[in-house]
């Protein structure tokens, strides 16, 4: 395993949930972080309070793409990590989806995601680095309703092994994360739930009785870590979801 200390992360949408928790963890172990998301005042907040850099941008957004790479070379002085962490939910019965919004999940969830890897190759290769995309444990389970996410989610875990194929000749390894059932702010708004009701939701559906019942953001960002410090480690899909996508019940 690569050391954490000192390597330059760039993630995005990390100014909340689950991306927040990857850079106060990574913090935590001496990495240079830099978050990006599309509200100033809550990628300002978190990257104060953990000592990160941070800055404002859309990853569907071709300049704000160039300066997120551009913030990471900055406070990093080089880039050994891009994590494709930004995702919106959409959701809707097929026969009642609305154009605009399908194209738009996409573009956040897949296009800009790609577009950024592409712009990251070039530092990654320096480096020897690794992009770690995000997948969903909507992939492993049917919701209806969920296709909109679902397709975009089913896209960044192929993307994963594609571009693990891809760009294994420049030694960037490529992986992924399958989350499921972390209590965030991308569940509370989608299902259009409050927090309390999301989280009983979520605790009936889980077949692993954890300490806190749901996943918490800590135990995806030690799934992310081994990603992205295990030299022999590509195209990994790697679900952390206590269950949720596999469909087990409890006992
Ligand atoms: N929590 C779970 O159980 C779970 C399960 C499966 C998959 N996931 C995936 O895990 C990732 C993190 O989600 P989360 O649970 O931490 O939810 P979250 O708190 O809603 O985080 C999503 C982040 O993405 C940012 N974002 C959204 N669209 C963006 C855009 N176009 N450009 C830049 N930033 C954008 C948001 O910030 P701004 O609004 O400020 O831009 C937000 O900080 C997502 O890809 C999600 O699909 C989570």
């Amino acid at each position: 395993m690569t050391d954490i200390a000192g390597k330059s992360i760039l993630i995005t949408g990390g100014g909340s949930g689950l991306g927040e928790a990857m850079a106060r963890h990574f913090v935590a172990q001496g990495a240079r972080v830099t978050i990006s998301g599309r509200r100033t005042d809550k990628v300002r907040a978190v990257a104060a309070d953990i000592g990160c850099a941070a800055v404002t941008g859309n990853v569907t957004v071709a300049a704000d793409r160039a300066a997120m790479i551009a913030a990471a070379l900055a406070n990093g002085g080089k880039l050994d990590v891009l994590i494709n962490n930004a995702g919106n939910m959409y959701r809707g019965p097929l026969t009642e989806l609305d154009e605009a919004q399908l194209l738009g999940i996409f573009h956040s969830n897949v296009v800009g995601a790609m577009m950024l890897s592409g712009l990251a190759v070039p530092h990654l290769a320096q480096t020897r680095g690794s992009i770690l995309f995000f997948g969903s444990s909507h992939t492993r389970r049917a919701f209806p309703g969920a296709s909109p996410y679902a397709a975009t989610k089913a896209a960044a875990q192929t993307l994963t092994q594609v571009l693990a194929a891809e760009l294994g000749d420049r030694s960037i390894r490529v992986n992924c994360i399958v989350p499921g059932g972390v209590l965030t702010e991308i569940n509370v708004r989608a299902g259009l739930l409050t927090e309390a009701e999301a989280r009983e939701r979520l605790t009936a559906m889980l077949p692993l009785q954890a300490i806190n019942h749901i996943g918490q953001g800590i135990d995806v960002a030690q799934a992310a870590e081994y990603l992205i410090t295990a030299p022999w480690v590509t195209g990994a899909i790697l679900d952390v979801d206590g269950g949720l996508g596999l469909g087990l019940t409890r006992s």
